[in-house]
Formats: C-alpha cells, sequence, structure tokens
C-alpha cells in the first residue's frame, strides 16, 4: 500500500530521503525496556532509536515537547522524563523555558553528548550574523557549548530574511556549534529558496502533523529532499480523533492508549515526534511505544482521517 512514506519503525535503514538510522551511544536497542535504579526508586526506561540526520547527527525519535512548561516545574518534569528514557528535548527561546531545560539536563547527571538538545530562534534573528547572535544568546540560557539542533522557528516570509538566518545556521554547523540545522513550520516553498540560495536542505523540518493533518504533499517533498520530518502538536493537544472508533478499537487490541496508537502512527510513517505531557502516565505512556506497531492498513485506516493541508497554521500569514 502506498502510505505516502514507505518507512516504518524497524525499517530505520530507510528514513525519509535515505538517512540511516543508527543506535546513539549507550543507548539500548529499538524496542528494549530495562530497569535503572534512580534516587532509590526503580524506573522502567524506554529509549528511542535514533534517525541519523544528513550531515550525521543522531536524533532520538522520539522529542520531549516542552512548551508551555516553565521554570522549576518544568525542570522537575523534564527531569523525570530523563528517568524514564527521554533523550530529546524540544524547546525554543519563545519558550522562555530554555534556562529550565539547560538545569534538567545537568541535574540529571547524564553526559551532555547523551541528551540531544532541541532549540530554535525567533524573527528577530534572521540575519546572517544575527543567527549567530541566536545561537550564543540561546547556548548561554541553556548553559551548553553547543546545541544538537537549531532551527528557524518560523520563516516570517514578509520579513523577507529567512535566507540569510539560513546561511548564519550553516556557518554554526560548520563551525562545529550546532550539530545539525533545521527549519520549523517552513513549507516546502520556503525550503525551495532555501535550496536556491544556498543548495543546502533543512535536515529536519518540524511541521504541525497529527491523523486529521496527515501532510502528505510536504512529507513527499522532505522525502525527496531528504529531510525528515518532525512532527509538532502529534496529538492535536488531545484532539478529538483520539476518540476514533479505529483508534479505539486498535487501541483495545493492542492493549495501549489512543495516544500510543496516535504516536506509533507518527512513528510507523517515520517521523521523530514531540510529544507534551505533565501528568506522570502519560508522559510514561508517549515513550512506551516499541513493544507493537501497526500493520500497513492500519496506518492507512488513522491517515484516512486526514483533511488535508489547508487544516494546517499558515506560516505564510503568522509566525514569530
Ligand atoms: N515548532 C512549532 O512551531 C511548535 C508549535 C507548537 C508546539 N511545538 C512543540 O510540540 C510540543 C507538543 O505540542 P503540543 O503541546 O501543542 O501538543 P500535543 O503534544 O499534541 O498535545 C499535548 C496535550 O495532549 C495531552 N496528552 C499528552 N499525552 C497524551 C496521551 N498519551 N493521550 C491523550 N492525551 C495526551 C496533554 O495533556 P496532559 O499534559 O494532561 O497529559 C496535552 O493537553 C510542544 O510542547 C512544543 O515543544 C512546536
Amino acid at each position: 500500500m502506498d502510505r505516502g512514506l514507505p518507512t516504518r519503525l524497524h525499517d530505520l535503514g530507510t528514513l525519509p530521503g535515505g538517512v540511516a538510522a543508527r543506535s546513539a551511544p549507550a543507548v539500548s536497542s529499538c524496542g528494549d525496556a530495562s530497569h535503572d535504579a534512580r534516587n532509590g526508586e526503580t524506573v522502567s526506561v524506554s529509549i528511542a532509536p535514533t534517525v541519523s540526520l544528513a550531515n550525521g547527527a543522531a536524533a532520538p525519535v522520539i522529542a520531549l515537547g516542552t512548551w508551555p512548561m516553565m521554570g522549576s516545574e518544568a525542570t522537575e518534569l523534564i527531569g523525570r522524563a530523563l528517568e524514564l528514557g527521554y533523550r530529546h528535548l524540544d524547546t525554543a527561546e519563545e519558550y522562555g523555558n530554555e534556562e529550565a531545560v539547560g538545569e534538567a539536563v545537568r541535574a540529571s547527571g547524564l553526559p551532555r553528548e547523551e541528551v540531544f538538545v532541541t532549540t530554535k530562534f525567533n524573527a528577530r534573528w534572521h540575519g546572517y550574523d544575527l543567527a549567530q547572535q541566536a545561537f550564543e544568546a540561546s547556548a548561554a540560557r541553556l548553559g551548553v557549548d553547543y546545541v544538537d539542533l537549531l532551527m528557524i522557528h518560523w520563516p516570517n516570509p514578509w520579513l523577507d530574511s529567512y535566507g540569510a538566518a539560513w546561511k548564519g545556521l550553516i556557518k554554526l554547523r560548520d563551525d562545529g556549534k550546532v550539530r545539525a540545522v533545521g527549519t520549523s513550520n517552513f513549507k516546502p516553498a520556503h525550503i525551495d529558496r532555501l535550496l536556491a540560495e544556498t543548495g543546502v536542505a533543512p535536515e529536519l523540518n518540524q511541521i504541525q502533523l497529527d491523523p486529521t493533518l496527515a501532510r502528505l504533499e510536504t512529507r513527499a517533498y522532505h522525502e525527496a529532499h531528504g529531510i525528515v520530518t518532525g512532527s509538532w502538536s502529534p496529538l492535536g493537544r488531545g484532539g478529538a480523533f483520539l476518540g476514533e472508533k479505529n483508534i479505539t478499537d486498535l487501541a483495545e487490541k493492542y492493549g495501549k492508549s489512543p495516544g500510543q496508537i496516535v504516536l506509533r502512527w507518527h512513528l510507523d510513517l517515520g517521523l521523530v515526534i514531540i510529544p507534551r505531557s505533565t501528568n506522570p502516565d502519560r508522559l510514561a505512556q508517549n515513550i512506551d511505544l516499541f513493544d507493537f506497531s501497526l500493520t500497513d492498513d492500519e496506518v492507512a485506516s488513522i491517515t484516512a482521517l486526514d483533511q488535508g493541508e489547508n487544516v494546517a497554521r499558515d506560516s505564510d500569514t503568522e509566525g514569530h
């Protein structure tokens, strides 16, 4: 069947654009769960596999969404997530929580290289030198020497300057200050312009994506250009689709929650997911996705909920 992209999690060697997956150091293999005793407590740890981005950085396929968590509450919850096995954190200048994210990484005791940190910068940094200043500001707030993945948060095309910001990002990667460069909320037309100006595609484009907004055309474009797709609001912020009969039936079949079925749908499409939860049970559920997978027909039945690209927020008219 054609699901838009032929990728499955257990075929990680064929992720979008032909990028190969590999296990990060000290990471259990795909699907394994182990137990880790910390603070006298036994915690079930499930570590996600990684996808190799175009320049070789290995990004865990589950990122913890950190918006709109703030301050010590964010640090505590992110710490709990790291105990559960999350190894990819998604933050942004806009979220106002980079300090809390950095504090959680340090408090975890995990080596810096075991936690993949994604952040993003706002419109005020859309320029070649400005993008480099944006990195310095984010790195200072995070308390890190390098960022794993730095993104332009929104294209803000009316400024006509995302191309200059992109050149600044490429310089940061060349200088070893960021491991990977990406975009968020970029449409194919925006990426066409990056390619025309630099010949360099984003390694990952993070876009709004859920079963009702399956982004078939955008994902096909990404695949054609070796771009990994990241799904923000992968659960549609607790969307009504979680109550759809085909999803609740699959939840019963696999002994999982509807949210886990939807997250597994993203993974079976080869996407990097960015779920967010402040609920301890759902935080654990959202990384416990590797002891089952959906059949092709089951994936297709969820993709059939798609309402088309027009449901997405329009990055030609909004952004920050
Ligand atoms: N690049 C961008 O422009 C952009 C834009 C928006 C968001 N993001 C990123 O994407 C992350 C996630 O997006 P989001 O927060 O908008 O939406 P989301 O992750 O799709 O949904 C979060 C909501 O779903 C609930 N939830 C979590 N796990 C669940 C489960 N297993 N079953 C049922 N409900 C569940 C949460 O409630 P509880 O907390 O009660 O569990 C919360 O209300 C953000 O934190 C941010 O990092 C990026």
